[in-house]
């Protein structure tokens, strides 16, 4: 799996543990910034990741800016982007069962790194459920 990450200047540090995180598990990352604590706008970082969600370079995208809502909220103008904004274990976990989220979004200044850490790693090893599910996405699409 490719994963594509991506922060502003409050999810920066984060998003450093994060890609090392999967590296050290053999994953290949593409980072698309920002590389420092300079401010910069989240949408920015959202659009590069999304957009190749979107466009299906990458099957899994992250953010992080400092709550994650941004970021959530600029995803899921994608179409086929499926954000879910998740600083909590159980949401991470929900995301993938019965939303089959495609993009994780945090809040650098909400949660910790070994949290994040973990939801990062619980995010990509939970499946979706399908059956129901599928046909509830299905139906996400506004004509
Ligand atoms: C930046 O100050 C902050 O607004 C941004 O990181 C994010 O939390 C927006 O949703």
């Amino acid at each position: 799996m490719k994963i594509i990450v991506g922060a502003d200047h409050a999810g920066y540090p984060m998003k450093e543990k994060v890609k090392a995180f999967l590296q050290d598990r053999g994953i290949t990352v593409e980072d698309v910034g920002t590389h420092s604590d300079d401010s910069v706008d989240y949408t920015d970082f959202g659009k590069a990741v999304a957009s190749k969600v979107s466009d299906g370079t990458f099957q899994r995208g992250i953010l992080i800016c400092g709550t994650g809502l941004g970021m959530s909220m600029i995803a899921n103008r994608f179409p086929g982007v499926r954000a879910a904004l998740a600083n909590d274990l159980f949401s991470a976990i929900m995301s993938r069962r019965h939303n089959d989220s495609n993009v994780l979004a945090m809040g650098g200044r909400l949660i910790g790194d070994a949290l994040a850490l973990q939801l990062v790693e619980t995010w990509l090893e939970t499946p979706f459920e399908g059956g129901r599910h599928q046909r509830r996405l299905e139906k996400m699409d506004i004509e």
